[in-house]
């Protein structure tokens, strides 16, 4: 039997500990888990009474937040109680991919996770578990080690790897009906009291045969490696997309036909515009980045090829709309129905629509944006991240606006971003009335019905179609 946990704390509020923390608060009601974070607003936000002021989207989440708060799950700034208190620590901060010095723009930055390890080992009076939650490059546990041990003062900690494998928008359904939990620790008998420890907290809701303990560095890489195998899906269906156009193949027919066959299996078939979101792009980006490191050059470009294809179809895709413009989109308004990198979430980390609206910018379009749950403030701040356009242009160019209804008035063409469900349920007719003719649909999501579109009078355009 592992040790018996009584008391967590959790370093980071954001999209994976804040779901995750909520969830294993809600199946331990005996342990008290403690979320922490040095972002004040962030942890006022978690704390508001209004529970549609949460600051993560995630449906489902408000009612286990509603069934836990101030009961065994408490969000706090007060990171050295927390941790001082816990017999249980989670870092769950973000590791962003570096954007200076030696491996900028594919080494993930890994100075917030240091921060953090030099936080618990300069608090920490008794034992504790410590456990990777983020996403991090294989051999990390190395470095944390390292810091941890380096105190001196006597205070053993056990480091465990526990990535997060939830997907947004269906967080809290992944968290409570998991595929599979991941635990990666040392053999040594400590270490296996670790990962028991950790395996029982999930125990509490997911059967036993479903939680898999490996070594550390087999949990460290399984992360990466999946994230990578689901991107190359996508690139793999999108260059497939690209071949379909050429010869009238339907590669939502090709995703059917293949997705059969139970070696390829039906999931993650979906051609689109991009695949976006703060997990693909970074964690293949540091594959191909550790690969480079030990000189695997014929694995690096392997992987970095998945990221290629999935920029080179964001940008197919803008540039579709302004060959369809008769070749200019200078001027002309382009309404972008979604600004999500994908539906039922108001993340926007690397969404397909920040680049294909860049790139609309570069030919001076006007472009009406409309998301259901995405912020003016948010739209803004990802144009202006980029650096490639002025923040006043950006602002002069780019209207957020509250209905998809305004966002049509006069709009020479729509673009569908984001795979929102409401977005089908439209009045094809009563936005055809309001566009300017001829009327022009870039369906990036392949989700609406063409022949009923068509039918009304517009033109759609398709991905693989
Ligand atoms: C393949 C396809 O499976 C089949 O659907 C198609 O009709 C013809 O091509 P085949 O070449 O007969 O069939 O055998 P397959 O079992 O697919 O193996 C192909 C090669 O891949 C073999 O050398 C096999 O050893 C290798 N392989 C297969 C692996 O290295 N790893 C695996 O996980 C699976
Ligand atoms: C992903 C992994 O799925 C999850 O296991 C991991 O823990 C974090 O990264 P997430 O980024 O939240 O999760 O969403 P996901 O559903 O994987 O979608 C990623 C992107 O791929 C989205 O932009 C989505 O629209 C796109 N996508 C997904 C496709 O274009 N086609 C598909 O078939 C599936
Ligand atoms: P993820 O998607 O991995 O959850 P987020 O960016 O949503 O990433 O959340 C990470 C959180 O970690 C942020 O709210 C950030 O403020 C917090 N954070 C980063 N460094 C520290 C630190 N040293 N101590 C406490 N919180 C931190």
């Amino acid at each position: 039997m592992g040790k018996d946990i009584k008391n967590i704390c959790c370093i980071g509020a954001g999209y994976v500990g804040g779901p995750t923390m909520a969830v294993i608060a809600l199946k331990n009601p005996q342990i008290q888990v403690n979320i922490v974070d040095i972002n004040e607003q962030r942890i006022t936000d978690w704390n508001d009474t209004d529970l549609d002021k949460l600051p993560i989207y995630e449906p489902g989440l408000k009612e286990v937040v509603e069934e836990t708060r101030n009961k065994n799950l408490f969000f706090s700034t007060d990171v050295d109680t927390a941790i001082d208190n816990a017999d249980m620590i989670f870092i769950s901060v973000n590791t962003p991919t570096k954007t200076y010095g030696k491996g900028k723009g594919q080494a993930a930055d890994l100075k917030y996770i240091e921060l953090c390890a030099r936080q618990i080992a300069r608090v920490s009076k008794t034992d504790k578990i410590v456990v990777e939650k983020s996403t991090l490059p294989v051999r990390t546990a190395e470095a944390l080690q390292g810091i941890l041990s380096s105190t001196g003062n006597g205070v053993k900690f056990e480091i465990l790897s526990n990535p997060e494998f939830l997907a947004e928008g269906t967080a809290i359904d992944d968290l409570l009906i998991p595929d599979r939990v991941l635990i990666g620790g040392n053999n040594t008998v400590s270490g296996k009291e670790a990962k028991n420890a950790l395996s029982s907290i999930y125990e509490a809701w997911i059967p036993k045969e479903r939680v898999l303990q490996t070594n550390v560095w087999s949990s460290e890489l399984s992360k990466l490696t999946a994230n990578a195998f689901l991107a190359q899906r996508i690139s793999s269906i999108n260059a497939m997309s690209v071949l379909c156009e050429e010869t009238e193949a339907d590669v939502d027919e090709i995703a059917r036909a293949i997705g059969m066959d139970s070696r390829i299996g039906p999931k993650f078939l979906k051609s689109s515009v991009g695949f976006g979101g703060s997990c693909f792009q970074k964690d293949v980006l540091n594959l191909v980045y550790i690969a480079k490191s030990y000189g695997l050059d014929e694995v690096a470009e392997y992987w970095d090829q998945v990221i290629k294809l999935n920029d080179y179809q964001k940008r197919r895709f803008a540039d579709k709309i302004i060959k369809e413009s008769y070749n200019t989109v200078s001027g002309k308004k382009i309404a972008f129905f979604g600004w999500a990198f994908k539906k039922d979430t108001n993340d926007t980390r690397e969404s397909a629509a920040i680049y294909v609206a860049d790139h609309l910018l570069d030919e001076q379009a006007d472009i009406i944006v409309y998301d259901p749950k995405v912020s003016e403030e948010r739209i803004y701040a990802d144009l202006e991240y980029l650096n490639t356009h002025s923040s006043e242009e950006i602002r002069n160019r780019v209207k957020v606006v509250s209905s998809h209804s305004e966002a049509v008035n006069n709009a020479h063409a729509i673009a569908i971003l984001t795979e929102w469900d409401e977005f089908k349920a439209y009045n094809w007719k009563e936005i055809y009335s309001k566009v300017l003719k001829p009327a022009n649909v870039f369906d990036g999501r392949n989700i609406l019905d063409k022949e009923k579109l068509v039918n009304v009078g517009f033109n759609v355009y398709n991905i693989g179609k």
